[in-house]
């Protein structure tokens, strides 16, 4: 074989195989009910911290229901379930469970695996944080709006008041170990993890 035919050969596998080895594996999610819940009075009066969890997984429903509780997309137009300055829709929420990490794609509600690692080790030093079936980790770059800390704080609040709602007992948490978790995660350059909240079932 010519030296020629042999890398038009090469350039023509690699260039076809290259995309497909970058495609995340997707898990979609249900359709998120939108119509249930308790009422909102009494969400709020349930609403609290709770450090105890039960390993037991949550449900591909209710894991749906909570992300997009979260930050998840209610209008025609794109635009989500927090609000955000300019609409910038800066927060990316990442899933840590025990199969694995995922991001969550609202657009598509659905997850986009990040690794196949179980990354709740990298959750600072409450035991519990390992034991939750489900680390919410939500990230920005602080670069495109001074108010990712708000933007998150939006999202983290619909979560709990989410759980609230279904009986999940969840904490709000900023202890982690912010560069390995970033490290591990892949964040793009200046992506930040801002805070995490655990969620699971009660023991
Ligand atoms: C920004 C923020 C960071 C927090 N970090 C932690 C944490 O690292 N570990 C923890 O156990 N709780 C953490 N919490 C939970 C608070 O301790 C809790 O919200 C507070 O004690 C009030 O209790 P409540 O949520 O039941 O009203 C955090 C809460 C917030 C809002």
């Amino acid at each position: 074989m010519s030296k020629k035919l042999f890398l038009a050969l090469f350039s023509l596998v690699f260039l076809t195989t290259l995309p497909a080895l970058a495609q995340s594996e997707f898990r979609q999610l249900p359709a998120p009910d939108t119509t249930g819940g308790k009422p909102l009075m009494q969400v709020l009066n349930e609403r609290k911290s709770d450090r105890t969890f039960s390993e037991k997984p949550l449900s591909d429903e209710t894991l749906g229901n909570l992300l997009w509780a979260a930050f998840g997309v209610n209008r025609p137009d794109g635009r989500r379930t927090a609000p955000t300055a300019r609409n910038v829709q800066d927060i990316d929420i990442y899933v840590l469970m025990a199969d694995g990490a995922w991001r969550y794609d609202a657009a598509r509600h659905g997850l986009l695996r990040v690794s196949k690692k179980d990354l709740r080790n990298h959750l600072g030093s409450q035991a519990f944080a390992r034991k939750a079936p489900v680390a919410l980790v939500y990230t920005a770059n602080k670069k495109r709006t001074p108010y990712s800390d708000m933007h998150a704080g939006s999202a983290y609040q619909n979560a709990g008041l989410f759980c609230a709602s279904a009986g999940l007992h969840n904490v709000v948490r900023a202890s982690m170990d912010k560069t390995a978790l970033e490290q591990a995660l892949g964040l793009a350059d200046g992506q930040e993890a801002l805070i995490t909240q655990s969620v699971g079932w009660g023991d």
